[in-house]
């Protein structure tokens, strides 16, 4: 099966959040499914960069209000398709938004001409490479179902994954035209969104099957409150809809193998992780403290991800003994507090405001406990490293947080073993009441390597994640056919 994946993102190439490690992966885990995936890109300056000798497969004098190309390349073991226009994407700084930290204005426009060009390349532009499935990640690439709908020949079969809800890629009514789409379209069986046009529902309205990143994300999605103004849509479209959990790569996530942490440590040698804890409390100016929950964090700091609920518990974290190291970077206001908690309360809270992936590792390597008190969450990727590196995860009762951690009152109902502590509804009493529970939980040793070595043995990887790709590839397949 060929399949044409069309993103913002790819880790390692370019990454802002989660949505990068998930088309980053997906590449090689379906392979062993037979299914032979290229991803379009926009040519952001690092894309093109990092495709040196790439090959021309299409030139095109006018798209979208400039020339542009399409290039095809390997690297890092995955096949990329690059649409190369520089008065769309040469632009430094991040995908989505200027150096100044606002929006480009013409992001509907850039990302229009991605989706526009991957329904042409799914329309057989490129000979080479004609692919039975468009699929679609994110608003991002909402128009290309959209697209591929409204086409006059043979289309091939479309998915559109839903990573966040909450970005809907919304654009006023006037850029219909320049988005190319037909005046019907715009109604609310179209793309019309509360008097706009929403990218994101143009993909859940047009592709043939929709699936978001956890079951229970997929749930979520169809009430009012969490389908964020799509749900009635979703129930709608319920009989497309399904959840398929992310894995992690487990060769760049391997705490045997990991170059990134101080000591190198597996399931059987979980005392080498006191050197990965120390490690990490000597970087983060933590007192060195063997006996005190290390808590660690590793996220973007937005509404979303609840951090606020942890900064109003930092009496509990100081009260109850334990240490807690974040790593993030996002809202100003929250960097701001987090920061203002380390300076009041040194060498027992340290904030590290910023981005840093090798950080991440040691994170993960040495925190006792990895804390992600999400409002909403449709997977979540660190709760799933943590998990790998025996750092127990402290998760709210949501998303894929729910799907991917047991919790330690309730490992005989699921049949495995407990992973850790959710909480639920999410509130700060809720969490802080979890942290107390893991406090007392971390003081008895053997309940904590049993959380510990259930959590490193859970298959937190791709393989079978792949797989229902796959079949789900192969059922639209199929389903066109009759
Ligand atoms: P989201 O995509 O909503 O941000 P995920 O948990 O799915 O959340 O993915 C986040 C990814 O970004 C993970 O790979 C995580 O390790 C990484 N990440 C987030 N914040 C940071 C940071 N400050 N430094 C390094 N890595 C980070
Ligand atoms: C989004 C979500 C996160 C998910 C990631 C990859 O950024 O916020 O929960 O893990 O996409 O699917």
């Amino acid at each position: 099966i060929r399949v044409l994946a069309v993103a913002s993102e790819i880790y390692p190439i370019i990454k802002t959040g989660g949505l990068a490690d998930v088309t980053g992966a997906l590449p090689a885990a379906l392979m062993a499914h037979g299914v032979d995936m290229r991803t379009l890109l926009p040519g952001y300056p690092s894309v093109i960069r990092a495709l040196p000798g790439a090959d021309e497969l299409l030139r095109w004098d006018e798209f979208f209000g400039g020339p542009v190309r399409v290039l095809g390349g390997a690297r890092d073991g995955f096949d990329l398709l690059v649409l190369d226009a520089p008065h769309l994407f040469d632009r430094p700084g991040n995908p989505y938004v200027t150096p100044e930290g606002h929006d480009w204005p013409d992001n509907g426009l850039r990302f229009a001409a991605l989706s526009r060009m991957a329904a042409e390349i799914g329309l057989g532009a490129i000979p080479s490479f004609v692919p039975d499935i468009v699929h679609a990640h994110d608003w991002q690439a909402g128009l290309a179902p959209a697209y591929l709908h409204y086409a006059d020949r043979p289309r091939p079969g479309t998915v559109m994954t839903i990573h966040n809800m909450a970005y809907q890629g919304k654009f006023p009514y006037e850029m219909l035209s320049p988005f190319g789409l037909p005046p019907g379209s715009f109604n609310i069986h179209g793309v019309e969104y509360y008097g706009s046009i929403s990218l994101l529902k143009a993909g859940l309205q047009f592709a043939d099957r929709i699936t978001t990143v956890s079951p229970t994300y997929a749930q979520e999605i169809q009430s009012d409150e969490g389908g964020m103004g799509f749900g009635g849509l979703l129930r709608e479209r319920s009989g497309a809809l399904s959840g398929i959990l992310n894995g992690i790569d487990i060769s760049v996530w391997n705490p045997e193998s990991d170059p990134h942490i101080a000591y190198r440590f597996n399931a059987d040698e979980l005392a080498f992780r006191a050197a990965n804890k120390a490690a990490l409390q000597r970087q983060f100016n933590l007192d060195p403290s063997p006996d005190s929950l290390l808590l660690g964090v590793i996220s973007r700091l937005s509404w979303q991800k609840g951090l606020d609920l942890l900064l109003e518990n930092v009496p509990t974290i100081l009260g109850e003994g334990m240490q807690l190291a974040l790593l993030g970077s996002g809202d100003a206001d929250l960097q701001d507090r987090y920061q203002a908690a380390a300076r009041a309360h040194p060498g027992r809270i340290a904030a590290v405001i910023g981005y840093d992936e090798i950080l991440a590792h040691l994170v993960q390597a040495g925190s006792d406990a990895l804390v992600v008190p999400s409002r909403f969450e449709p997977c979540g990727l660190t709760q799933l490293c943590a998990l790998r590196y025996g750092a127990v995860p402290i998760v709210a009762r949501v998303g894929g947080l729910e799907d991917t951690v047991v919790d330690i009152g309730e490992a005989d109902v699921s049949g495995n073993a407990a992973t850790g502590f959710k909480f639920g509804p999410v509130t700060s009493d809720n969490l802080g009441a979890a942290l107390r529970k893991a406090n007392i939980a971390f003081h008895d040793h053997l309940t904590w390597r049993r959380l510990q070595r259930s959590g490193m043995t859970t298959d937190v990887s791709w393989r079978n994640r792949a797989g229902q790709y796959a079949a789900l590839y192969r059922d639209i397949i199929v389903s066109r056919q009759v």
